[in-house]
């Protein structure tokens, strides 16, 4: 089994971040909704990854020394109490999904949140066609709490999106 670390991402990783950013617009039909700001944006975050900047935890999945992916655990001010945090994960290569790395990269995620950031809830939103990340929300103990109606913008009009949570009891249960 590949080795599987969460790491503070560098200025090198920039490019296959954006990449990234760019087809995920171009998906949700807003093509321009990634320039020249966001992508100053996207710098200024990766420069604070590694730690909590007040907003959120940007983090590298790293798979045997390559960057593979990322994972960040969100906090937006004014947008969610202390102590809630909301999980974002991507590993960008077809190949690199479904062969266990996800359900590590938020394994280790969720126990820094628990035992070193203060949470006391982690929650999570994905389309409710997203069977791998249903799954793996499952298998992580997470709880599903509902159906966000035309909740995301897509080409094909606004996606229905699960939400799922783990509280603090939930994950001291189950360890
Ligand atoms: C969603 C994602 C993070 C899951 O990580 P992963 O490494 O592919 O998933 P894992 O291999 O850890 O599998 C976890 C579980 O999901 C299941 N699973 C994985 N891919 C699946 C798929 N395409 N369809 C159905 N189930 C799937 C696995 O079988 C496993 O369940 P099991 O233990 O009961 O067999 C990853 O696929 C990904 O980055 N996808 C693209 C981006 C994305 O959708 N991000 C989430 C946005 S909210």
């Amino acid at each position: 089994m590949s080795e599987v670390r969460l790491v503070p991402l560098r200025e090198a990783d920039v490019r296959v971040m954006a990449r990234v950013r760019e087809d995920e617009a171009a998906a949700m039909g807003y093509p321009d909704a990634f320039g020249p700001t966001e992508l100053a944006e996207l710098r200024d975050r990766i420069a604070r990854s590694g730690e909590f900047d007040g907003t959120e935890i940007l983090l590298g999945i790293q798979v045997d020394g390559r960057l593979a992916g990322e994972v960040q655990a969100r906090q937006p001010r004014m947008g969610l109490p202390p102590g809630v945090f909301e999980l974002g994960i991507d590993l960008f290569d077809e190949a690199d999904r479904g062969h266990g790395m996800g359900v590590i990269a938020l394994s280790l995620l969720l126990k820094r949140l628990f035992e070193d950031e203060g949470a006391h809830r982690v929650q999570l939103t994905t389309d409710v066609d997203n069977a791998a990340m249903r799954r793996t929300s499952d298998r992580l103990g997470f709880v599903f709490e509902g159906v966000m109606r035309s909740f995301m913008p897509s080409v094909d009009g606004p996606r229905d999106y699960a939400i799922y949570a783990i509280t603090r009891d939930d994950w001291e249960a189950r360890r």
